[in-house]
């Protein structure tokens, strides 16, 4: 495993459409394992792929209690509503306040080709809608209604995340 480099929002595989993924191979395992370590390094709850320069369609989320890797995720139920704030790996330093839904359903292929779904609420919910947007080439900040201040982020830092 190794640790990837993490692009930042000016870097233009940020605005890509990514493509998916066809070949389930040892090279999908390696970006996939290092996808991993990176996010873990970083302490951030998400990665997408074409955060570290890869243009497909791959996701690993840390759970907490996990790291679940998501192959050609599709949303496929959304509900309710969550308003709160966000950040990401590839905007390093900024939190801006997002609408999302409070629950998500995702559908995927693991590291075998073999689709499952995994659901989630809260955080686990924006993680999915975050990083699903990443793939089409979306950053957060599109859809952000507020940037946070200095004095509102050294208020909320402790225990918070980045995706
Ligand atoms: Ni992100």
């Amino acid at each position: 495993m190794a640790l990837r480099k993490i692009l930042t929002a000016d870097e233009p595989a940020l605005h890509k459409v990514c493509r998916p993924v066809t070949k389930f191979d040892s090279k999908l395992h390696t970006l996939l394992d290092d996808m991993a370590e990176t996010v873990v390094e970083a302490c951030g709850v998400g990665l997408a792929a074409p955060q570290v320069g890869i243009l497909r369609r791959v996701v690993v989320i840390d759970t907490g209690e996990e790291i679940v890797e998501l192959i050609n995720p599709e949303i496929v139920e959304t509900s309710g509503e969550q308003d709160g704030m966000e950040g990401c790996l590839s905007v390093p330093g900024e939190y801006w306040l997002v609408k999302r839904p409070n629950y998500a359903k995702v559908r995927a292929q693991d590291r075998d080709g073999e689709w499952f779904e995994m659901e989630g609420e809260e955080l686990i919910a924006r993680c999915i809608c975050h990083e699903c947007d990443h793939l089409d080439g979306h950053i957060y900040t599109e859809i952000a209604y507020r940037k946070l201040t200095d004095e509102e982020i050294e208020a909320l830092q402790s225990g918070q995340e980045e995706a």
